[in-house]
């Protein structure tokens, strides 16, 4: 393998949630209410992140605040008033899913004073970080539990020492929203790409592909000194995206695994309808119920 001389072994054991935006896309609900703690079915949207992160063995996770998102915190706190009454009533089931949440991880934060963009907002994570690689995983979007992502990243990153991104395919009208990569096949494995250039949100005349970097990173810690040297892109704002290019420009090996699970993105409202629907739909508790119902309503052409 030719990118040996940036790797040393090292497998990243801390993740960066990026989550102190105002989720203007989602107002009013979230003028006092973080997007983040926005419930898909009967958990917030930023406990599957922590979970998912979790779940591929990290345990230290650092949430970027900002102000009025305090809430966020509290989720991942014990609660022993409510776990006493839960414990009175014998409502053993409810206790264990109160107690997991504080359980998960151990949560830090760190704030954005300003929205100057996501690049920024990783910057911010720089003393916690230190000298290793971590992983970044954006506040309002999670994948599939069955189909995890961050295993074979982690995986990719410890062989590598450089970025490993996760892209999803999208429709070409669709470009100017992500950060667009062009690539070339690698020699790490099926699915694995080795991207030769990044460009955030190009409009399609200009994208170089219609693979989109889905919101979940692993960054080796020279990202920080990048990001510093990044000036505002796209929107004005201190991109990821443009961090990244440079350090690819410089000689850092940059690789992709292509998604080919569901991501759910709950950062607006039809996606966010979109996942509270097929999760529901996924639970053996409430799925053939709400199902049944679902398929009803919409056979009734939805009552309208
Ligand atoms: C951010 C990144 C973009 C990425 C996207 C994934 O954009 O800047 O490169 O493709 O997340 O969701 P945002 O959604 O913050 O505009």
């Amino acid at each position: 393998m030719t990118t040996s001389a940036h790797a040393d072994g090292r497998r990243a054991v801390k993740a960066v949630i990026p989550a102190a935006g105002l989720a203007t896309r989602f107002l009013p609900a979230t003028k006092a209410v973080p997007k983040e703690l926005l419930p898909v079915v009967d958990r917030p949207v930023l406990q599957y992140i922590v979970e998912e992160a979790a779940a591929a063995g990290i345990k230290d996770v650092l949430l970027v605040t900002g102000r009025g998102k305090t809430s966020m915190v509290d989720h991942f706190d014990r609660r022993p008033d409510v776990e006493a009454r839960l414990e009175e009533k014998g409502d053993y089931e409810r206790l264990a899913a109160v107690r997991r949440t504080s359980e998960l991880a151990d949560i830090y934060t760190c704030r954005q004073g300003e929205p100057l963009g996501l690049g920024h907002a990783v910057g911010t994570a720089a003393s916690h970080i230190g000298d290793a690689p971590f992983a970044v995983l954006l506040g309002d979007e999670f994948v599939e539990e069955d189909k995890p992502l961050l295993p074979a990243m982690l995986e990719v990153q410890r062989r590598t020492g450089g970025i490993v991104l996760a892209f999803m395919e999208v429709k070409p009208e669709e470009t100017a929203r992500y950060g667009i990569a062009s690539v070339q096949p690698s020699d790490l494995g099926e699915d694995i790409v080795e991207v030769t250039g990044l460009v955030e949100k190009p409009a399609p005349e200009e994208a170089p592909s219609n693979l989109a970097v889905l919101g979940r990173y692993i960054l080796p810690p020279s990202i920080f000194e990048a990001i510093e040297k990044t000036r505002p892109g796209s929107g004005g704002e201190i991109q990821l995206t443009d961090a990244m290019a440079q350090l690819l420009a410089d000689g850092t090996p940059v690789h992709g695994i292509i998604y080919r699970g569901h991501r759910y993105d709950t950062g607006m409202p039809l996606g966010y309808l979109q996942a509270v629907v097929e999760l529901a739909a996924k639970r053996d508790d409430l799925g053939p119920e709400f199902m049944a119902w679902l398929a009803d309503f919409v056979a009734g052409g939805a009552r309208g």
